[in-house]
């Protein structure tokens, strides 16, 4: 059985993580953020160093990786009766990050709806994360990182939004509110 999926895609800053946690508290969602997840890894053990490794840089972890850990938080879940796959949509933040990522999890997830968070000023997207910077402390919201891992959106995340259907592609401005975010996230929804 395939997971009914709602993907978010957007770059660094542009709401992903925000409008994925208030879905989470949402009966019949279940959020899951590859990075929240990677970043609640033990940081001594072998995937722990190897993330440091990579977003230290603004780099994406090897695929391999990130999917098998995905696999095995899912089963975790399932099994704890956290997510129940047959009623709640799993509400994708992160992951898929590249098209390989893409072919890899696609006989596994049935993606209803991408919601492509856009904004057409950078400016915007950069001072949320040293906003977010100031209170987080994470490793990869310094400038030289945060440069990178826009490049890294644009060259191997963005590419996914031409493998889905326009119906299924849900363009929203994530320069406003979150509620209203929220809002146009919702709506398609039946
Ligand atoms: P990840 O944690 O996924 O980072 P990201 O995609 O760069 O996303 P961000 O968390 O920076 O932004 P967001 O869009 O979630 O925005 P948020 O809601 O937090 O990945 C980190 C690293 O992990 C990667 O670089 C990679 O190394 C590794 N990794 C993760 N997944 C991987 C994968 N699949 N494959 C390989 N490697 C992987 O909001 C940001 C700030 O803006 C917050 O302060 C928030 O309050 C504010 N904000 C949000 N929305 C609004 C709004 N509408 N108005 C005003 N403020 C807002």
């Amino acid at each position: 059985m395939k997971y009914n999926s709602l993907l978010l895609i957007g770059a660094p800053g542009s709401g992903k993580g925000t409008q994925g946690k208030i879905l989470g508290t949402i009966p019949g969602f279940f959020h899951f953020s590859s990075g929240d997840l990677f970043r609640s890894v033990d940081a001594q053990s072998l995937i722990g160093k190897t993330f440091f490794e990579y977003s230290s840089k603004g780099l994406l972890v090897p695929d391999e990786i990130t999917v098998e850990l995905f696999n095995s938080y899912i089963e975790k879940m399932i099994t704890e009766k956290r997510f129940r796959p047959k009623v709640d949509y799993l509400v994708l933040d992160g992951l898929p990050r590249n098209v390989r990522q893409w072919h890899i999890l696609s006989d596994k997830v049935d993606v209803h709806y991408v919601y492509h968070l856009y904004c057409s000023d950078r400016s915007i997207l950069e001072a949320r994360l040293k906003g977010r910077a100031a209170s987080d402390h994470r490793m990869d919201d310094n400038e030289e990182v945060i440069k990178k891992r826009f490049e890294v959106y644009e060259k191997e995340t963005k590419p996914l939004l031409n493998l889905f259907s326009p119906e299924r592609l849900i363009e929203i401005d994530c320069s406003v509110l979150p509620y209203q975010v929220l809002r146009e996230i919702l709506k398609p929804l039946p």
